[in-house]
Formats: C-alpha cells, structure tokens, sequence
C-alpha cells in the first residue's frame, strides 16, 4: 500500500566537465534515499539530468569544432552512461535543452511578470566568463583567478526579478518551516544573508546566444541559473508530482535553492519544495579536487575494480552527511576489508556454512525471542530513524554494532562444539544459534538494502529467497517479520578480501586510462608547457659515459621539510634495496611533503653522497627545471616496479 508519493531530485550537472565522484557522491546519496523511501512503501520519483546552456559551454564546444548541441549530447550522455554504469536508478534524466523544459522557463518567468516582479533594465558589471556571473565586488582591472585575465565589463539590458521585494517573506517562510534547509548548521548562514536585505537579480542575458529564448522577447535568453532550477518542474511535467519533497544539493549552492529558488516561485504564485539537504564536499586526500591539481577520480574505474557497493558503502559510511570528507584509494579499500569483508562478509559465509554443515542447510524452528531480539529491535528502529534524518553514517554504525554481538554471541555459544554433543538440550542449543545468526542476516541484508543494494540482493538469495530484498517493506526488518525459507540458496562469497595495495594500483591504472578517455571526449589540448629559455646543450658524451650514470625508479615512503632550509625536503625513498634512500631535494618551493608519498620518482643512484644540513643524500631526485628554477618531478603514465634502471 503506498503511503503517498515521494519526489526527490539531484542538482543537474553542468557539462563542461565529466562527471567525477564528487557528482557520484550527491547521485548515490539521493538513490540511496529513493531507495529507502521505497521500502518504507512511498511512490517515489528521483529525478536528475544536466545543465547545458551558457557561454562556458558555448566556448567548449567551439574550442573543439563543435557546435554547442553536438558537444552537450555527448556529455549528456556521458552523465547517462555513467549513472547507468553505477547501477543507479534514475527514474528522469532532464536535459535544460529538452523542449518541455523551455516551455515551462517561459511560463515561471511569465507567471512572475504577471503578479509584478519582472522588470527590464540595463546592468553593467564586470563579468566572470567560467562562472557566468557578475562580480560585485571586484573593481577594473582586477584578475578573474579562473581564467588568470582581467574581468571583462559588459553593459546589457536584462530582465530583472524583484528578489528585493523577498526578504521578509523569505525569512517568515523560513520561521514557518524550520526543516526547510538542513541540516540544521546550514540555516545561519542563509539567514544571516537574506537579513542583509537581498537585491535585485538580472535573470535573462542578450550578450549569450546558447540559451532558453525568451518566448516574449527573443533577444533574450534565460541566465543559467533561472533555467537550471525550473527543471525541477519540468523534469515531471504533467505528473501531478510538484512540488518536490527534497532536493539534495551540494553546499556550495544552497543560496540558490534556498533563497532564489523560492523566491521565484513565490513570485509565480507555484508551490515550494518541502526540503533542502546540503552535503558537504568530497575531497580527495583532503585536498580539493580540480582538473589543474590533477586529482579528480572518476567512478567508473573503483565500480570496475571493487564493485559499487564498495563505492556506495564508503562515501556513506566514512562521511557524516551534511560534512566535508576525505576519498584516498586506500581508505576505500580498507573500509571495504575492515567492514564489508571482515564484517558482513565474514558474519554471513560464517552463519550459512554453519547451517549447511550441521543442518545440511534446513533452517531451524523459529524462536520467538533470544538474548539478542532486543538488541535486534532497538537496531531496526535507530537505524530506520537514521536513515530518515538521511545520517547515513549513524544508520550503518548500528548495523555493524550489531554484526559484532552477533559475532560475539557465536564465539560464546560455540556451535563447534554443541555440534558435537548430541543431548537435547545442546542440540536445541544449536538451533538456536543458528537460528539467530540466520534471522539477523535476514535483517541486516534488508536493513542495508538501500546502501548495498547488489551485495544485499546476494546474501538475501543465499539465505534461500528467490525474490528481490528491495521489493520488501523496510517493517518487514524486525526479528521473526517473516519466515525463513526452508533452506538455504548456494553459498558464495559476497565480499572477497582485497590485497590493498594490488586493488589500489589497478584503480589508479585504470583511472589513467579513463582519464585519457575523457579528456579526448572533451577535447583538451594538453596543456601548453610553461615557456622554458632553451638552455645550451651540454658537450657530447658516449654510450659509455651515459651508462656510468645509473637512474633508477624509486618510490617515495616519507617525506618532511629540512629545519631552516625553505628549499629543501629531506625524503626517504625506496629503489629496492633494503633500506629506503636518504635523498634531499631542493623542490620543497613546488611541492608539499604530503603530495610526494607513494609518488614514483626517478633517482640518480650512483651519486657521491653529499652532506647538506647534517643529512647525507645517497643520490639525487630528477626533475625538470622551468622558468625561474621551478623544479617538476619526472613521473611515468605507465606503472612502473621500484628499482627499473632507466637506460
Ligand atoms: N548545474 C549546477 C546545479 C544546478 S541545480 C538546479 C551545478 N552543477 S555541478 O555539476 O557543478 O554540481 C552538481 C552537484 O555535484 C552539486 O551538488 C555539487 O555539490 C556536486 N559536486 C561536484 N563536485 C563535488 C565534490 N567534489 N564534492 C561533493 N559534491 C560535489 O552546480
């Protein structure tokens, strides 16, 4: 029975770039949460899709030859492709230059005109291309840090939308519905921005071409963001679904979804969304990820290597939801063997192999109740209200608090041994053992559903059922819901442990190869080399004098800054012998110690070991030197052992 409909969106996507975890983490987080709407018996929509107008876009696809509709249907695409690969369900993928869309824009932006808040005027400001928007606060001639050149000033007329005229109905909304933007640490700061007073917004531009016309007034395109917001409407036109009950946003833009957004359907007169979630961001290795840091991960390689539970599990569990977190490859695959393999993994081959060899895998009669259905009832509803309050870390530490009673339960009851006593008493002893080991898989398998829904499927049918865990109610999840099935399905592992440092290096080699794949999509140039003055070539030398020089391939195990020496980094690094070399370097202006460890270098092994500030340096680092003396590192794109000799 349905408990009523449940809408739920993702931000759509721009396409100037192609999608990376940090897009993956919002579309897993929004599906996890579709799902579990979906157990708790709503009729759930999730809708997504990408944002494909404005000049950024519009000089992407000119950089490559390609007109701006040829270049957004191949990212678009990719998008697609990409949720598809992770398995996620979407149930709409809205594009900005689907035609409904347009139609709907119009008709905000005219529904606004008619109750008053539309105006025309003239703006000029300094521009920022890559974020099409003006600066308000930066003067002539300061430099835009995106493109490294001054703001360019324009001048245009625009329609204006009367956000002035919004502030304190804004702020009453906001009194009115405490729960509209969470998590709660968000409200402050979006308080404390609209008590400022808000100012008008120019929403239609005439200087771009690739946009949403203006129906009433052609000259005129929509500015992205009055376009992207709509799709929330259009992207389930006809359906009845309006208004949304949640969309799920990253930080960064939660002004325009909680101040602009209902603003404008204020203005039209339209309903708002019932709630705003802001996540945090993703980083990587603490760092943030960019395309000049050359840090971005893309999904595809860790589903291909680990699986998309593994992804799912620990972008949920390793970051509390509404904060900031850390990705690294290694933390990824440590969670996944402490908790996954270690853990569930472990607490299911255990509880089914039991069964299969003292009860040839018949399941024993049920018990009403044992010294852990309590402890399974209190988990089934903390995680239920985890789950609601979308704290996807709480809900899944309770589950494994959980396996871990149960793993202690079996240690002290030892079926191993009751196994072997064949009074009576032992014997139902062990029934009940097994019993529960096997009630609490069939729990946890559906109370983890929503975030491990390929790997909780798996465990489900070894437990016996030939149907899907998902199609159950979330209710069904409380000890003795259901009946067991007669027997149990075919064993099999669920989460094989992973060797780190083997499952860390293919991701890493695949991630070079996706990387490639994507920049040719996207058509970058490599980047131009800094402008280096050609240094004189050194005098002529032989085979043999070249081969004196023994270069070797090490890898980086520490690295830290020399006291008193701002240039120097004193590093160990490993070339395959027994000790990791002593090297120090002078690259500590370009690089961080933090950014060199586990990187592979080249190594100039045969050196005269030199002493610098009380250290010995047993060899030296080989870098290229640029304009100034800046030093880069000479790296491989191929994976390469410690200790190859280059010659
Ligand atoms: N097109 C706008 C949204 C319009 S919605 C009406 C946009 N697009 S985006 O591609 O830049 O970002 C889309 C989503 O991806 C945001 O929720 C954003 O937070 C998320 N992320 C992109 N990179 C991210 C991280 N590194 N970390 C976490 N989320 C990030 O904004």
């Amino acid at each position: 029975m349905s408990k009523g409909k449940y809408y739920l969106t993702t931000p759509i996507y721009y396409v100037n770039a192609a999608p990376h975890i940090g897009h993956a983490y919002t579309s897993i987080a929004a599906e996890t949460i579709a799902r579990f709407k979906r157990m708790q018996g709503y009729d759930v929509v999730l809708t997504t899709g990408t944002d494909e107008h404005g000049t950024k876009v519009e000089r992407a696809a000119h950089a490559q030859g390609k007109s701006p509709e040829e270049f957004v249907d191949l990212i678009s695409a990719e998008f697609r492709e990409t949720w598809q690969k992770l398995d996620l369900q979407m149930d709409r993928f809205q594009r900005t230059t689907n035609k409904n869309h347009g139609k709907i824009v119009n008709e905000l932006f005219e529904a606004c005109k008619k109750n008053g808040y539309i105006y025309k005027g003239t703006y000029t400001g300094l521009y920022a291309v890559v974020s099409e928007a003006f600066v308000n606060d930066a003067k002539p001639g300061d430099i835009d840090p995106e493109t490294g050149k001054p703001y360019e000033e324009l001048t245009e007329e625009n329609y204006f939308f009367k956000l002035s005229a919004f502030t304190d109905r804004l702020l009453e909304f906001y009194e009115k519905h405490p729960d509209f933007m969470l998590p709660e640490i968000r409200r402050n700061e979006i308080l404390a921005f609209v008590k400022q007073g808000l100012t008008d917004l120019s929403i239609t531009r005439t200087s771009i071409k690739w946009g949403i016309p203006v129906e009433s007034d052609p000259a005129h395109v929509f500015y992205v963001w009055f376009d992207a917001l709509t799709t929330y409407v259009s992207a389930v036109d006809g359906e009845n679904r309006w208004p949304a009950d949640l969309h799920l946003i990253g930080k960064e833009i939660l002004r325009f979804h909680t101040v602009f957004w209902p603003a404008f359907l204020m203005a039209a007169g339209w309903e708002l969304p019932k709630h705003v979630f802001a996540h945090g961001w993703l980083l990587f290795e603490n760092d943030k990820m960019s395309k000049s840091r050359g840090n971005i991960v893309r999904p595809a390689p860790i589903a291909d290597t680990m699986g998309v539970d593994a992804l799912r599990y620990f972008l949920l569990r390793e970051i509390v939801f509404g904060q900031d977190g850390s990705f690294s490859f290694d933390a990824l695959v440590g969670r996944y063997n402490s908790d996954l393999a270690n853990g569930l993994g472990n607490l299911a081959s255990r509880s089914l192999s039991m069964l299969q060899q003292y009860r040839e895998g018949a399941t024993p009669p049920s018990f009403a109740d044992n010294e852990l259905s309590a402890e399974i009832s209190a988990t089934y509803k903390e995680v239920v209200a985890h789950y609601e309050a979308f704290d996807f870390s709480k809900a899944l530490e309770r589950v494994w608090t959980l396996i871990t009673k149960i793993d202690k339960l079996i240690v002290q009851v030892a079926p191993w041994k009751l196994a072997k006593d064949q009074s009576l008493e032992a014997q139902q002893n062990l029934d009940r053992i097994l019993f529960t080991s096997l009630e609490s898989l069939r729990i946890i398998s559906g109370l983890v559903s929503p975030v491990l829904p390929h790997s909780a499927q798996r465990i489900w049918e070894q437990l016996g059922y030939s149907d899907q865990v998902a199609t159950h109610s979330i209710e069904e999840f409380q000890w003795n819901g259901a009946k067991l099935p007669a027997k149990i399905g075919e064993i099999a592992g669920v989460f094989p442990r992973l060797d780190t440092q083997a499952t860390v290096q293919k991701m890493q080699d695949l991630e070079e190869v996706e990387k490639a794949r994507q920049a040719a999509l996207l058509g970058h140039a490599p980047k131009p080399e800094p402008s280096v003055p050609t240094a004189p070539l050194a005098p002529i030398i032989t085979i043999d004098d070249f081969s004196k020089v023994d270069l070797r391939v090490g890898e980086v195990k520490s690295a830290e800054k020399v006291k008193g020496a701002d240039k120097l980094l004193h590093l160990k690094v490993d070339i395959g012998e027994a000790e990791p070399r002593t090297i120090v370097a002078g690259i500590a202006l370009a690089y961080q110690p933090e950014q060199l460890i586990g990187r592979k270098v080249v190594i100039v092994a045969n050196l005269e070991p030199r002493k610098l500030r009380g250290l010995t340096s047993q060899g030296m680092i080989v870098a290229a030197s640029l304009d100034g003396g800046t030093p880069v590192l000479a790296s491989f794109l191929e994976s390469v052992p410690v200790g190859a000799r280059l010659k």
